[in-house]
């Protein structure tokens, strides 16, 4: 029998991608949508401004949307796709009332006992929920990913750990669809660029030391390495494209990298892991938006361009669908990861 699931935010542009990628999920099943309350008791299909497919996923075209309240929701895992000042305040009502919460919010992911994760990198870091469940005593749980900038880069870093990576300058080129729905005017970005994302390179360089430290049975020590990031907004619809020079303790080669990148295994047995995570493209003009984020089914991160820049330093650019890989399709993995290994 599949599990219940509800999408807080279901209107929104991730709350879009969840319900189109838990439509055919093989463990889930759509039973509770929720966003402001405008939208309480009319149906999801009149509400949503779709734009993610052609269609609305038959299974939530006429689900009635519910008020934001921990009695309307029928589900056994709660999805979170609010915005962060909302889910600050709605997330911890759910976990109180005893929901699983797995959120895409910034509000909760740098909480020391909340667990922020991914689950190639540190599923160890899930052992965070029973420090939660005790500290705040409640009966549920919140479980976040990372923001969508950083899932990329991090997935790319953990491999390169072994190799005595130090330290990390990005600069992103993010897409339209990271700013939400509707997002950026247009007049705004078309024939631009704009060199600025609010908050953005704050998260992109404090959440990979979380991610990429140690539990210690209590609390995650952070990594001992330094992340610069610069953010940018392109006139692209999804996929975000990082360029990334690694700094090492030693010499290292190009050859290295690669192998190190493909040593990355993903997990077994969950429906949502991509058959490689990351993908190495040999091509001098791959990674592209358009031609790659699908990779994976949109979960597999795509890089190329590998070059030896100094003794110590590897540039290479990773690229990532920002919505799948970084948002919706995280959190399903995420939920996939914690029903196999009996959290849920
Ligand atoms: N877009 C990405 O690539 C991405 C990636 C990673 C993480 N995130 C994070 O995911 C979250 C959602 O992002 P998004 O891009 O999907 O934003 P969005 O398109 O603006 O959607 C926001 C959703 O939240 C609902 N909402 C807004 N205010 C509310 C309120 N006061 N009460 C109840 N519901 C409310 C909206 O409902 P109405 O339609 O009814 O207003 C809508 O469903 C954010 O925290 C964001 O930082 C986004």
């Amino acid at each position: 029998m599949k599990l219940k699931v509800a999408v807080l935010g279901a209107t929104g542009m991730v709350g879009q991608k969840f319900v189109q990628l838990l439509a055919d999920h093989p463990w889930f099943k759509i039973t509770t949508l929720m966003a402001s309350e405008r939208r309480v008791g009319k149906r999801y299909r009149e509400e949503v401004n779709w734009i993610v497919s052609s269609d609305v996923p038959e299974c939530a075209r006429d689900i009635e949307m519910a008020p934001m309240d921990p009695k309307h929701c029928d589900a056994d895992i709660v999805f979170s796709a609010l915005p962060s000042d909302v889910a600050r305040d709605v997330e911890p009502k759910f976990a109180g009332e005893g929901f699983v919460v797995a959120s895409n919010a910034s509000a909760f992911r740098m909480e020391e006992d909340v667990p922020l994760v991914i689950p190639e990198v540190n599923p160890d870091h899930l052992k965070l929920i029973e420090v939660q469940r005790r500290k705040r005593g409640w009966d549920g749980f919140i479980v976040t990913n990372p923001n969508c900038t950083t899932i990329m880069l991090v997935l790319t870093l953990k491999p390169l750990m072994e190799l005595g990576l130090r330290r990390v300058t990005v600069a992103t080129m993010q897409a339209l669809s990271g700013a939400g729905y509707p997002g950026v005017p247009s007049l705004a970005i078309t024939d631009n660029v704009i060199p600025f994302i609010k908050g953005e390179e704050e998260k992109v360089e404090s959440e990979p030391l979380k991610l990429l430290g140690k539990f210690d049975g209590e609390k995650v020590v952070p990594a001992g390495i330094k992340v610069s990031a610069s953010c940018h907004r392109v006139p692209v619809i999804d996929g975000h494209l990082e360029a990334i020079w690694a700094e090492f303790d030693r010499s290292v080669e190009v050859e290295d990298v690669v192998r190190a990148f493909e040593s990355l295994k993903p997990l077994k047995d969950l429906p949502t892991s991509p058959e490689k995570v990351i993908i190495v493209r040999n091509e001098a003009d791959r990674p592209q938006p358009r031609l790659d984020r699908d990779a994976g089914n949109g979960m597999s991160v795509v890089v190329g361009r590998l070059k030896k820049v100094e003794d110590n330093v590897i540039r290479y650019l990773a690229l990532g669908h920002n919505t799948v890989r970084g948002a919706a399709g995280a959190s399903i993995l995420n939920a996939e990861l914690m029903v196999k290994e009996g959290y849920i």
